[in-house]
């Protein structure tokens, strides 16, 4: 490729490739061609990816592909039971069959939907994700977790389902909103702070605005996918290493939770969710707190949260935290890190920390 990244990825027993880089959507036939195993594919994109959606389609089209394509809704409401029960008549109308597929394209909340609808539909159909967000590059669209939320918590039903091909063309970063690039930015800075002091370092010195630097940019979407596949390739099903990834994850969830899924978008409420995790490492592991005022200063300056909605109550968040889904067995499951690398996995700190480091990020 003259600009860009091809990955082969080899988790549990399925081996597909990554292809990161600029003008990819054009390609989309001659990607899927070698890998497709049916006639047909069935397109679902959120509603305001409609050109990206169209141009995935054609391209399918072109290579000989009997091509449906259906939107859904923006926004987190749209990973309902409900939903699923739409697409899969969808796609029953359309004769989808088992050796067919569903191509995703959109951000998170759209992978996480139509992955689950190709793990659950005639009990599991080819994926392919073309994720159009820096969040679902660097994350939801890498490591098979897919899924729909219920009224009581979310992402509470769903399946781990690979994918057989992943697109992501960082031409649709392009014409982003500065917020949700600013959300996805928070998942990157996550890579940095467990990946090495190096990572972070050039996450530090990321110009403003978002997206950056394109060659840079590309190279950086593939330093923290490659972070995730080695992951996750070594836990899939999330026994061990996987949880690491969740670094930020305890107190930010319960952060977006108690601010109904409204007040904090997911990056901006993981943005909060690190410099908690951070704080309470600084007690737990010694973490030198010069690491938490760089996290601080890089996550403001790419405009992410790092101070709390005063609204909102330690106790809300709190409560949050022990209905989340990887609140296990009535354990708090903790990623802190003793410097950038350094994961360390721990259950049920000290309350006392965590409730310090949620105050201490009022303003
Ligand atoms: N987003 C964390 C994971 O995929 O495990």
């Amino acid at each position: 490729m003259a600009s860009g990244h091809v990955l082969e990825a080899r988790i549990g027993v399925s081996e597909f490739p990554v292809f990161i880089g600029p003008g990819l959507i054009g390609r989309m036939g001659e990607l899927w061609t070698p890998r497709a195993d049916g006639g047909a594919a069935l397109v679902v994109h959120d509603e305001a990816v409609g050109g990206i959606a169209d141009r995935v389609a054609e391209g399918l089209r072109e290579a000989g592909q009997r091509v449906e394509t259906v939107p859904v809704a923006s926004g987190e409401s749209s990973k309902s039971l409900s939903e699923v029960e739409r697409l899969t008549r969808v796609a029953a109308r359309a004769r989808i069959r088992r050796r067919d597929a569903v191509v995703a394209v959109g951000g998170g909340v759209l992978g996480d939907l139509a992955g689950f609808l190709a793990a659950s539909y005639q009990r599991g159909i080819g994926l392919v994700h073309v994720p159009t967000t820096l969040l679902a590059m660097v994350d939801s669209a890498i490591g098979g977790k897919t899924g729909v939320d219920l009224p009581e918590g979310k992402n509470y039903v769903g399946a781990i389902w690979q994918p057989r091909l992943v697109v992501m063309d960082t031409e649709t970063l392009e014409s982003l909103p500065q917020r949700q690039l600013s959300c996805g930015f928070a998942e990157v800075v996550k890579y940095g702070l467990l990946e090495s002091p190096e990572l972070f370092e050039r996450i530090d010195a990321w110009p403003d605005p978002l997206p950056g630097p394109r060659e840079e940019l590309i190279d950086l979407i593939r330093d923290c996918v490659l972070h995730k596949l080695r992951v996750v390739s070594e836990d899939e099903f999330e026994t061990g290493l996987r949880a690491s990834l969740n670094l930020g994850h305890t107190v930010g969830h319960g952060i977006e939770a108690a601010g109904g899924y409204d007040r904090y978008q997911h990056g901006e409420a993981i943005s909060l969710g690190l410099l908690a995790a951070l704080r309470i490492a600084e007690r737990m592991t010694g973490l030198d707190p010069v690491w938490r005022a760089r996290t601080r200063a890089v996550l403001a300056r790419h405009r992410l949260p790092v101070t709390l909605d005063p609204t909102l109550s330690t106790e809300a968040i709190l409560d949050a935290m022990g209905r989340d889904k990887k609140a296990d067995a009535g354990a708090l499951n903790m990623v802190l890190i003793g410097a950038p690398g350094d994961i360390r996995l721990r259950q049920n700190p000290p309350m006392e920390m965590v409730v310090q480091a949620i105050e201490e990020l009022h303003p």
